[in-house]
């Protein structure tokens, strides 16, 4: 029944009445119009619900068809209650607690209006400059791809029309991560083994948990914007791997391809994005205002045209919003946001994504120390992070809170005043980076913290050398100067609402770290792009002698990271030992297992997350040195020991070979398995893959 024009709205997404701007303004005035005359599909960053009803109203009863608007909104890391930011939530390395806490995110945001997020965001990511790392799950590709279908699921609770789902849009594809310098938009110029080893995996793995949208990223990759390539959209995510829902362009990338100098007007950008597969529009009015002359000249064909439109509609019946186009509207809808069940996911989760990165036996504090409280940190509540949908910072606990209410005796001095601190038993000092320094458009160039920071640190030091520092960040920061000088460090990213209670239950032992990285930190800026599964060199560092000048190294620099990937401490201590394979040989069908005995010989109960990688020995091409394959968490009592077992298959051997087969080849890899990419524990497997 629909009409050509009716067809090409159901491609557009307008921001009419959004506050929410993420590029260029645009006058939305005629939107209200537009969906009267059945030409919106969908709505972006509108939260106001009064606002969304009415517009919803206006399509379902005053557009010729009735067909109901989607409405789209970022929510990253929790609506109301703010969860922390996602690549704190990737350091906890428990998918499980990921499902549940995009379930809690998506019953606030289905009971406020909204049908769709734009999460996961599943950027492979190697440098800290970008600050875009806040949203992603780290630098490596198995561990994003376990957490992207996590969130999916908890998303989508496999039924859309659950009246708690929203739909999951998976982003940004492809390639995003590998921004040139770590610089906003930039170009991205990476081989075609890094594209489909590092970074396809995590989107065919929401594409395999049915994710319902993928947005393209706004970079050129293989020479042409990712918005309207063909090799992207219809080679590679349509028909390698079979991804049938909805893609949707970035905020306006669709006009920027003629900055991109690929299109030479809004005509020719339509065209090309069209024609190369991308179904719907954000923002910008190419397709909206040329798609119909496009038809008419048969450069765009109407078959693709139903196609495009079909899919949009199938995500609709989906959910349901055929027979009750009103099905997220709430009275009083604030009753079911901070929720205490949703509060307590949020603390179990900052808990979870802290990572302690040094600790001289100085956690956990007991209750009978005199504790000195200082740092800009301290009261502040600004740690919520970037993409806070509707998340407000004075519902935050600050530290301060969580230590008035909590059993120490402390001490709270202002930065002028550092003299009582001389009597505290230990002082806890906390420093960041505000909380819209890191997400879109914040790259950086200097990872450090700000002058004053560290000065004060200085300062405090000298008045009591027991500092625990705490820092919050959207992103790695170089710590090296307070890992040389504070006696403990807790790295808390942003944590959201639950931020200092957080803090008290880990410093308190209450609860016990476990948070392990998912980027390396670099211990100099000069280091990055440095992450754990590089290439090797022909001339590798030999750590014998390290300042051999015709190695790979630095002169003025240590070649390792300050903390590795996969680092993290508890206040546990595991030692690893008996690492056995139960066969020599991998081959056909067969799987590997993989035992190691793990104790904890540390004087408290921990949860110590066990990695476990592979290295190639040799292969036709380059392979990383390291490639995280599978982990496990356990938890264990002082003394206790416990066996943990892998299984590997022929699958986690495969990469692209030098004739670009998917292959384990006939070759022999280390497994190695301990509690961080850097461990030197492994046992040799040959592997004999009848693919070659
Ligand atoms: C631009 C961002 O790149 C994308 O991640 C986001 O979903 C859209 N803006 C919509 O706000």
């Amino acid at each position: 029944k629909m009409t050509l024009k009716e067809k090409i709205g159901q491609l557009y997404q307008s921001a009419y009445f959004s506050d929410v701007v993420t590029g260029h303004e645009r006058d939305t005035s005629q939107t209200l119009e537009g969906i009267r005359n059945g030409q919106v599909g969908s709505i972006l960053s509108v939260h106001k619900e009064e606002v969304l009803y009415q517009l919803q109203k206006t399509a379902v009863e005053e557009s010729r068809l009735g067909i109901p608007l989607l409405f789209c909104f970022d929510v990253i890391h929790g609506y109301k209650t703010a969860f922390p930011i996602n690549l704190a939530l990737s350091s906890t390395w428990d998918p499980d607690l990921i499902e549940r806490v995009s379930k809690a995110v998506a019953y606030e945001t289905s009971h406020a209006g909204l049908h769709l997020t734009f999460s996961p965001m599943v950027d492979i990511v190697r440098d800290p400059r970008w600050g875009r790392v806040m949203e992603s799950n780290g630098e490596d590709p198995y561990l994003s791809s376990v957490l992207a279908k996590a969130y999916v699921r908890g998303y989508e609770q496999k039924d859309l029309s659950h009246p708690h789902a929203v739909a999951a849009c998976v982003k940004h594809f492809a390639g995003y991560g590998f921004v040139e310098a770590g610089k906003e938009y930039n170009t991205v110029d990476i081989s075609e083994r890094v594209f489909r080893n590092i970074v396809l995996p995590p989107f065919q793995a929401a594409i395999d948990e049915n994710v319902s949208m993928v947005m393209t990223a706004f970079n050129v990759l293989f020479d042409r914007p990712a918005t309207a390539s063909t090799f992207l959209l219809k080679d590679i995510l349509r028909q390698e791997m079979a991804y049938q829902g909805i893609t949707i362009s970035d905020y306006t990338s669709t006009e920027e391809v003629i900055n991109h100098k690929v299109a030479k007007d809004e005509r020719d950008a339509a065209k090309q994005c069209f024609n190369a597969g991308l179904d719907h529009e954000m923002v910008s009015t190419t397709y909206k205002d040329h798609l119909e002359a496009l038809v008419k000249t048969n450069e765009v064909s109407i078959k693709d045209i139903d196609r495009a439109a079909g899919r949009i509609l199938a995500l609709k019946k989906a959910l349901g919003l055929f027979k009750n186009p009103y099905r997220n509207f709430y009275e009083n809808s604030e009753q079911y946001m901070l929720q205490d069940d949703t509060k307590a996911l949020a603390l179990e989760a900052s808990e979870k994504s802290m990572v302690l990165l040094k600790n001289d036996a100085v956690l956990p504090i007991m209750s009978t120390k005199k504790v000195g409280l200082v740092g800009p940190f301290i009261k502040n509540q600004d740690v919520i992070g970037e993409w806070n949908a509707l998340a407000e910072k004075s519902d935050v606990i600050s530290i301060k809170e969580a230590f008035d209410q909590g059993d120490y005796n402390t001490v709270y001095v202002d930065d002028d005043n550092l003299d009582r601190l001389s009597e505290c038993d230990v002082v806890i000092m906390a420093l960041g980076e505000a909380g819209n320094e890191a997400g879109e458009g914040n790259s950086k160039v200097d990872l450090h913290l700000p002058n004053h920071q560290q000065a004060l640190f200085d300062r405090v030091r000298k008045v009591n050398a027991n500092v625990v520092l705490i820092v919050f960040a959207g992103r790695p920061l170089i710590m090296t100067h307070y890992d040389d000088h504070a006696s403990a460090i807790l790295y808390s990213y942003q944590p959201g609402t639950m931020a200092g209670r957080a803090i008290y239950n880990l410093i308190s032992g209450t609860s016990s770290p476990r948070g392990k990285l998912t980027m390396t930190f670099p211990r100099h800026q000069g280091q990055i792009p440095i992450y754990y599964n590089h290439y090797s060199t022909g001339r590798p560092l030999n750590p014998d002698k390290p300042n051999y000048r015709y190695n790979s190294r630095y002169r003025d620099c240590s070649d390792a990271p300050l903390y590795p990937f996969g680092f993290g401490l508890t206040y546990g201590e595991f030692t690893y030992a008996d690492l056995i394979l139960d066969k020599e040989t991998l081959k056909d069908e067969d799987a590997v297992s993989v035992s190691v005995k793990v104790k904890n010989t540390g004087p408290m109960k921990a949860t110590e997350t066990v990695q476990c990688y592979i290295e190639a020995l040799t292969y036709s091409v380059s392979r990383p040195v390291n490639e995280l394959k599978a982990f496990k968490q356990i938890t264990l009592e002082p003394a206790e020991e416990a066996s943990v077992t892998f299984r590997l298959t022929l699958q986690d051997f495969r990469s692209y070979n030098v004739d670009m087969v998917y292959t384990a080849e006939n070759q022999s890899y280390k497994v190695k398995v301990g509690s961080a990419s850097n461990t030197t524990n492994s046992v040799i497997l040959n592997v004999i893959d009848a693919i070659h």
